[in-house]
């Protein structure tokens, strides 16, 4: 049943065509109800499917999710295997269904550091899932920004050091097509749940004039409404990417 949000998310206009999240808050909604933190990472699966859901029922394009950042990595080895698991279990699981609704998956980051299982089910994934043409889902696993820009400096000063590239010709777009998400439009709105104010190395080149949403509600529990209630905000935004608003003139 079509929600009275998505509604007036229809109404509205101008629903983000590239909408990137931070899904925060596993932990604290695990342990709120006495529950290992592995089960706040399950239940967030369910929103992440949630999610997917809306994001193809209000008409965005693409829909970026943090699933593992580089920092992750940090994390105790019984949560990392848990979180790995999880994403072989999401790629087993959702596949048909992903396909069948037109989401094709694409992963981004750092797959080498990523074990054999959990790298060939994400690959699957991909494989499984492509050509469609509803939404296309980033999933950014082993993913950090400051990563990505090193790695993007280091492959321009290769290029210059052979002679194929001139320093004076670097760009934004020559830059931008050594990141994981080269080709792809920057995002128009950052989602980030649990109440946190943070970008914690999140897509840090491409969120330069991204709108900014913090919502309270922790990722288990964020659901699709969730989602257009976010959108809704979005479309009161006025976006200026450092200009004067339309209308007032430069005195
Ligand atoms: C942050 O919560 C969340 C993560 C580190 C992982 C996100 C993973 C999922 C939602 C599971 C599956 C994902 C996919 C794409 C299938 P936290 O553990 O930092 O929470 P806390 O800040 O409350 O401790």
């Amino acid at each position: 049943m079509a929600s009275d949000l998505l509604d007036r998310v229809r109404l509205g206009g101008g629903v983000p065509s590239h909408v990137a999240v931070i899904m925060d808050g596993n932990g604290r909604w695990a342990r709120e109800r006495g529950l290992p933190r592995h089960l706040g990472h399950r239940e967030g699966m369910k929103s992440v499917r949630e999610v997917v859901e809306g994001a193809v029922e209000a008409g965005i394009d693409i829909l970026t999710l943090f699933a593992f950042s580089t920092e992750n990595w940090k994390r105790p080895a019984r949560e990392i295997t848990a979180l790995m698991g999880l994403l072989q279990l999401y790629a087993r699981k959702e596949r048909a269904e992903l396909r069948r609704q037109g989401v094709q998956v694409h992963v981004l980051g750092d797959l080498d550091r990523v074990d054999d299982a959990t790298r060939s089910a994400v690959l699957e994934i991909v494989e499984g899932t492509r050509g469609g043409n509803a939404l296309r889902l980033n999933l950014m696993i082993s993913y950090g920004g400051r990563e990505e820009l090193l790695r993007a400096a280091r492959a321009l000063a290769d290029r210059v050091r052979a002679g194929e590239l001139d320093p004076a010709d670097i760009d934004d777009s020559v830059l931008e097509d050594s990141l994981f998400t080269r080709g792809l439009p920057s995002p128009d709105l950052l989602i980030r749940t649990s109440g946190e104010h943070r970008i914690s190395n999140f897509m840090l080149w491409q969120l330069a004039y991204t709108e900014l949403h913090i919502s309270p509600v922790y990722w288990p529990a964020f659901d699709r409404d969730h989602l257009f209630e976010a959108i809704l905000d979005y479309q009161r935004r006025e976006r200026r990417f450092g200009r004067v608003s339309v209308g007032v003139e430069a005195s």
